[in-house]
């Protein structure tokens, strides 16, 4: 490896790191249940937890919508009870706040078409090298 691109790997890895750090919900967590410490957890723990592992909630990753339908899926086929309206979307709210679909802190998002090289000129440069 040169020199530089050594450089650039370099900063490259610590600017990644520190972005990772940034990212990172830096909110205490319930050392029981590893929920996020936040507005309404008490309610998610007491009703998100008598019937399995908290593990079962926080690994997942919904928005909103997709949230309240595996709770509808669970008081449909699995004996959840019924909340209050109100209770419902405290909990809805804390579900999306906290476990919420992730971006990768590593990757960037892909590039748009339009700044790709055209799909010719790999195969061209390729030819230019041979
Ligand atoms: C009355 C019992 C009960 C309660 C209370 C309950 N669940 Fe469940 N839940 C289940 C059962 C049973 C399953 C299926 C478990 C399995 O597949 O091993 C499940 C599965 C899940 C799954 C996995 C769904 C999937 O697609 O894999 C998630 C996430 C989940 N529950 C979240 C919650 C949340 C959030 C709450 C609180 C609002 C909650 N659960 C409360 C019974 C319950």
């Amino acid at each position: 490896m040169r020199a530089a691109s050594k450089g650039f790997f370099w900063t490259t890895a610590v600017l990644l790191f520190a972005a990772s750090l940034a990212d990172a919900d830096e909110r205490a967590l319930d050392p029981e249940t590893r929920f996020v410490i936040d507005e309404h957890w008490e309610i998610v723990k007491a009703n998100c937890t008598p019937c399995h592992s908290a593990k079962l909630v926080v690994q997942t990753r919904a928005d909103r919508e997709t949230w309240l339908e595996m709770i509808r899926w669970m008081q449909r086929t699995q004996n959840l009870w019924t909340f209050p309206t109100e209770t419902e979307a405290q909990i809805l709210d804390y579900l999306a706040a906290h476990y919420a679909p992730t971006r990768s802190s590593f990757r960037r998002a892909p590039l748009s078409p339009s700044l790709m090289p055209p799909a010719t000129s790999l195969a061209e440069n390729r030819l230019e090298t041979e």
